[in-house]
This record gives C-alpha cells, structure tokens and sequence, in this order.
C-alpha cells in the first residue's frame, strides 16, 4: 500500500480516538479511499452502516447516503465532511411534490432510488439501489401500479429488464446524463478491444451500446470477471481508483463526455481530505433526522435490506 501522508495519518489516530469508523462511496477521490474502513457502492454502504458498533460513522459521500445511514443505526454519530454535498438527482424529486402526486393517485405504489431525501424515503414502499432494483422491482405485488422515483433512467433501464411498466419520475443524475454515445463512440475506435461498462443512470442510447450496465460494485466484479485487459468505464471518476485497487493488472479508461477527458460529480468531490480531518476534530457537520421522519423512512429502507438478501 502506498504511504499515507501526514493528514491521512493524522485521520486515523483521530478515528481511533473517537472510536471511528470511516465509509466511503466508490466516488471519493483517492485519498478519502485509501484511509476508509469500507469502500463500495450505495446497497453495501446501507448494509455497513447498519452493521457499524462504532460511536462515529464518519460518511464520506454525499448527505442522502449519509442521511440513510442516520435512519438506519440512530444510535450512532453520523458525520458528513460537507454538508452542501448534496445530489441533484436527490433534488428531482421534492417530498413535497411526491405527497401532492400520491393524493392524486393514491394506489401507486412507489419504488424510490435510494438516491432522494430522508422526506421521499418516508413516503415510499421500498427503497432500491442500482445494485438491486431488478430483485426489488419483481418482488413488488403485480397488482400494484409502480411510480419510480427519482431516477427516469434508472427506472426504465429496471422496466426494461424486469418487464414491468412503471410510472416513472421526470428526474436525472446531472453527471451522468452528459456521457453521450459520440463521445464513447470515439474513445472505442481508440480501445477497440476494452467493452463498455455503463452506470443505469445513464441514458438509453449510453446504455445501449454498453456491453455491461450495472451499479459501481458490481463494475468491480465485472473486471475482475471479464478477459478483457483493458475497460471503459462510463461513469463518475472515482471509480477508477477502486477498480485499479481491486484489479491492479488491468488498465481502466474513463469514459468520456463531449467535453471532458472524464466525469466527476461535484457534489461528491466537495469532500476533500482536509474536510474528513476536521469533521473527526469537531465532531461536525452531524447529520441529524427528526425521528417521525426516520421511522417513517426505515420501513421501505428495511424492507429493501430484507427483500435484497
Ligand atoms: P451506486 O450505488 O451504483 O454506487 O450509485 C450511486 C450513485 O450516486 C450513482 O451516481
Ligand atoms: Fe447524485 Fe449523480 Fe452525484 Fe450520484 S453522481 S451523487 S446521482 S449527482
């Protein structure tokens, strides 16, 4: 492993003196990854966070996952490093507007992307991630007419898939829906060889010409798996650094948009390391839920957790 610098260090000692442990989404930039206790995608994040002892969940991600975190093992501290990292996805699908939706059509069933606010959560029959829809989406009861939210691409690359109509959302990941097929078009001509593995938030003619579409985990296993030596991958930048961990043998090639080399959310890299140190130093930002709210949410986070086993 490669040696820590002074602020890396500095992190785990106070990871130990505040009985720590720190949880990074695949996006994080590479030195957030290399000091954090677990790094994955969205549903192995939800599972670690319920299964944390420690007094501090330190949450390097952006505040939806954080917040799922909160709901999920109240007990502990959840910290965010910046509370403005946010998720314009999340920020679709207002409760607001959900509520008003669900008055007017109150048989829906609705399958929320764990990707909205503690708000939506709590007024959803089952969260799923993009790890799970599929499995989520065809245990739901047949004779229930399915609302997905927040994700429009998501939603119909599981419709697809599972063969199941659903209402869905009118909402997108910002990052993801500017990977466009010329761009990834271009950069094949370069790697004839290496197949494209593509987020589901992507959009369909992305998706279409991906020969894998999955979650950020399941890209780990999916490299490992294929005899390829050389991969795209179309999908936020952070990435990279977990697949080059995890298969270090193989060389992975961001996917590119029309206008950048490669992707990065903005929201996830407003974490910085500096921010990770003074988090554990002040014991802030925290991420606080009001319990009716938490209750409320947990339910459809629990029965995704159970239904996804
Ligand atoms: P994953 O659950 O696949 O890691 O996706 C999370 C996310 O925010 C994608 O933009
Ligand atoms: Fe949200 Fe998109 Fe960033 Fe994921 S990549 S956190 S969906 S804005």
């Amino acid at each position: 492993p490669p040696a820590l610098t002074a602020i890396q260090e500095e992190i785990l000692a106070l990871k130990k003196e505040r009985n720590a442990v720190i949880l990074a989404h695949n996006y994080q930039i590479e030195s957030i990854q290399q000091v954090a206790d677990y790094v994955g995608d969205s549903l192995g994040l939800s599972y670690q966070a319920q299964a944390a002892e420690a007094d501090v969940i330190l949450f390097c991600g952006v505040h939806f996952m954080a917040e799922t975190a909160k709901i999920v093992n109240p007990g502990r501290t959840v910290l965010l490093p910046d509370l403005d990292a946010g998720c314009s996805l999340s920020d679709s699908c207002p409760a607001d507007r959900l509520a008003a939706y669900k008055a007017e059509h109150p048989e829906v069933y609705v399958v929320a992307y764990i990707n909205c606010s503690a708000g939506v959560k709590a007024l959803s029959d089952v969260i799923c991630t993009s790890g799970n829809a599929m499995k989520i989406v065809n245990q739901v009861p047949a004779d229930r007419p399915i609302l997905f939210v927040p994700d429009q691409n998501l939603g119909q690359w599981v419709s697809q898939q599972t063969g199941r109509t659903m209402q869905l959302w009118p909402g997108s990941c910002y990052a993801h829906v500017q990977f466009t097929t010329a761009a990834i078009e271009k950069i094949r001509l370069q790697f004839p060889d290496a197949p494209v593995v593509a987020h589901p938030e992507c959009v369909q003619a992305v998706r279409d010409l991906a020969d894998e579409v999955c979650s950020t985990e399941l890209m780990v296993k999916f490299a490992k798996e294929t005899p390829a030596e050389r991969i795209i991958v179309v999908t936020e930048s952070g990435m990279l650094h977990r697949l080059q961990k995890d298969v270090p043998h193989k060389t992975f090639i961001a996917g590119p948009t029309n206008t950048c080399a490669c992707n990065d959310c903005r929201f996830m890299k407003m974490n910085t390391i500096e921010k990770v140190r003074d988090a554990l130093k002040n014991m802030a930002p925290a991420i606080d839920v009001p319990e009716s709210v938490r209750t409320a949410a947990l339910t459809p986070i629990q029965r995704m957790l159970d239904w996804s086993k």
